[in-house]
């Protein structure tokens, strides 16, 4: 469900298994396809139903194909006006030994001081003190856009909800983006690295080229991604991650359901949970897989963190008291 009421007048169309599809500009097909209430976007071998998992490209559950192009992830891919995009079946498209040999000796190389792979807050961070002393820095990322999954901007200022106007984590993106955009640094969006021949040589596919980059010292900043668990129904469309759900959210407006259940364990999900309510979902409950604490440990505990981190000790208590006031039960155990 797309939560602005009147969509930006830069607005696209495309088709899903020939049905129409109308979106704002910039969402993924992901984005675009859970708007349109559309969550099944491939069928695996034995025919069982697929969507978005992890929204972040790691998964490959969401592969769908688009103009004759196979496996492409909608979660990681641009919804282009007048694409024709279809479900995704499960075939590997060339064997190993049917592939063409590749000349690595004939792409272009870049050179760099040193290379960044990964543009989330820890890569961009050592970017752009490293470019601000006066190394010659590159930093790639396949995203489209810096910050990682933690400090991802929305696509542009028509799909921020309303409750998020004010977000601090939006701000101190911004902050961390506009650093690394004026530090010098080379940045390169949209990379894909397909190989690491050494630990200072990879190749690239830039969206219209291979590269080799060969470094003199190279940061791995990659970030981290959710282990989903287990459990009957787990993979089914509409089960997804509190990140993905979270990025859907964020990045894009769009709420990934109308009535959530939000289960797990950590604070993102008393987070997401919260910004998902007020963004107009309903959230049924927060299922916490820890037991609920005790007097004693919430005052040692809360002591500790109020002491090292004051800023996060705040945060936790205003999304327990946000979700007890909107009347979401956080259920542990
Ligand atoms: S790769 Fe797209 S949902 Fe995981």
């Amino acid at each position: 469900m797309n939560i602005k009421k009147q969509p930006d007048p830069d607005f696209i169309r495309f088709s899903f298994e020939n049905r129409d599809i109308r979106c704002q500009s910039g969402l993924s097909i992901a984005a675009a396809l859970t708007a349109a209430n559309e969550i099944e976007y491939r069928k695996t071998s034995c025919g069982d139903k697929r969507g978005i998992f992890c929204g972040m490209g790691v998964c490959q559950e969401c592969r769908v194909i688009v103009d004759d192009e196979s496996s492409v992830r909608a979660c990681m891919t641009t919804a282009r006006s007048g694409s024709r995009v279809f479900v995704g079946k499960s075939r590997i498209s060339a064997s190993f030994s049917e592939m063409p040999a590749t000349d690595i000796d004939a792409f272009e190389t870049v050179t760099p001081d040193l290379l960044v792979i990964g543009a989330g807050p820890a890569g961009s961070i050592a970017a752009s003190i490293a470019a601000e002393a006066g190394l010659d820095v590159a930093v790639l990322d396949e995203r489209h856009s810096v910050g990682g999954q933690y400090y991802k901007q929305p696509v542009s200022s028509n799909v921020i909800p309303e409750s998020l106007a004010t977000d601090r984590q939006f701000s101190e993106g911004r902050e961390l983006i506009k650093r690394l955009m004026q530090s010098g640094a080379s940045v390169q969006l949209g990379v894909q690295i397909w190989g690491a021949f050494s630990p200072n040589e990879f190749a690239i596919y830039d969206g219209g080229k291979n590269k080799i980059y060969r470094a003199r010292r190279t940061i791995v900043a990659t970030g981290a991604y959710e282990r989903g668990l287990p459990i009957p129904g787990w993979t089914l469309p509409g089960v997804m991650t509190t990140g993905g759900a979270q990025a859907m959210l964020r990045s894009y407006g769009v709420l990934p359901g109308r009535r959530i259940l939000v289960a797990g364990n950590g604070p993102l999900n008393l987070q997401a949970a919260l910004e998902l309510r007020e963004a107009g979902a309903e959230v049924v409950a927060v299922a916490e897989l820890a037991a609920k604490p005790t007097v004693g440990a919430l005052l040692s505990s809360g002591l500790r963190m109020g002491l090292s981190a004051p800023g996060l000790a705040i945060d936790g208590i205003r999304y327990l008291s946000g979700l007890k006031k909107l009347g979401v039960p956080v259920i542990y155990d």
